[in-house]
């Protein structure tokens, strides 16, 4: 059984996770009006990742006798600036959920859940490697600076790191 407190965390978590999935899935739709195929296909896969990291949640608070409850978004931007900027935003964001995922963590030591605790580290592994992922991006894109054929290069090598099951 969840506490109120660890109840309340989780669905946080929930709203974040869902609300990551729609800043990708803005940033997808973006890339893909300017002809980016690759960047564009990369994001709408990533978008599924975020929904299914608040799927798992989801599933979760209900199987321990909470209820999972479904908030409202806020919107996410429109349009992102450059491909540099766009991945710097989700660089920053994940930054900003593995923190959050490291306060949740800390809640369910001082409640003593250790189930809820260790269902988590399932979090902390995967907020490492789309850190790494997204810093290694940005190195990339650095690297390219304002060459447009770099940028061509840069858009089939993105595609590469799409998951092909999960690819539009
Ligand atoms: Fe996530
Ligand atoms: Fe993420």
């Amino acid at each position: 059984m969840l506490s109120g407190k660890i109840e309340k965390a989780l669905n946080e978590q929930i709203r974040i996770e869902a609300e990551s999935s729609q800043i990708y899935l803005a940033m997808a739709s973006w890339a893909e009006t300017q002809g980016f195929e690759g960047v564009s296909s990369f994001m709408f896969a990533h978008s599924d990742e975020e929904r299914t990291h608040m799927l798992k949640l989801v599933k979760f608070v209900n199987e321990r006798g909470g209820h999972a409850v479904i908030s409202t978004l806020d919107a996410p931007p429109v349009s992102f600036g450059s491909f540099k900027e766009m991945f710097q935003t989700l660089f920053d964001h994940e930054v900003m959920v593995s923190q959050k995922i490291n306060d949740l963590i800390d809640i369910t030591l001082t409640e003593k859940d250790y189930a809820t605790h260790n269902f988590l580290q399932w979090y902390v592994s995967e907020q490492i490697e789309e850190e790494a992922l997204a810093r290694n991006i940005l190195d990339k894109i650095n690297l390219i600076g304002d060459d447009k054929g770099g940028l061509y290069l840069f858009d089939n090598d993105v595609k590469m790191l799409t998951a092909p099951n999960t690819e539009l």
